[in-house]
């Protein structure tokens, strides 16, 4: 099975950005074990912080592999881009924040992603990434 987990911007700052809400722990060391715990998926990552390199990814991967974990980050309140990606592709999406967006500002209140997306996990931290990919089986 073939699930990939894409990171929008400034999720590369995990661990050092706002820890007070994204938490101390930089994705890279979270994902290490993620992979070592789920040894029997072929599990990747990307990240990027350029809207158009997230829509090639989604491209590239959108029909060939099994589930998608995409944290947009702050592209998921503004993408058309992203969003229009997203319904293009066949391979399903489920949708995660780390944070509660509800609990947040409103303009974190609108997620262009959602209508098309499988599932949403929001606002259990980087456990999220975890639940998301529980539930591709
Ligand atoms: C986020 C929430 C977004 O509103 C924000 O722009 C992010 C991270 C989250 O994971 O909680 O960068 O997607």
């Amino acid at each position: 099975m073939k699930i990939i987990i894409i990171n929008g911007p400034n999720l590369n700052l995990l661990g050092k950005r706002e820890p007070d809400v994204y938490g101390t722990a930089s994705f890279e060391d979270y994902f290490n074990d993620l992979q070592k715990k789920y040894s029997k998926l072929q599990l990747e990552y990307f990240q990027s912080n350029i809207e158009g390199e997230l829509i090639d990814k989604l491209h590239e991967v959108g029909f060939n592999y099994d589930g998608i974990v995409l944290n947009a980050a702050a592209y998921t309140h503004t993408s058309i881009g992203i969003a229009d990606a997203v319904k293009a592709i066949e391979t399903p999406v489920i949708e995660v924040h780390i944070s509660n967006v509800y609990s947040r500002e409103e303009f974190r209140h609108i997620s262009y992603i959602a209508p098309n997306a499988k599932g949403i996990i929001i606002g259990f931290g980087l456990k999220g990434y975890e639940l998301a990919i529980q539930s591709f089986y």
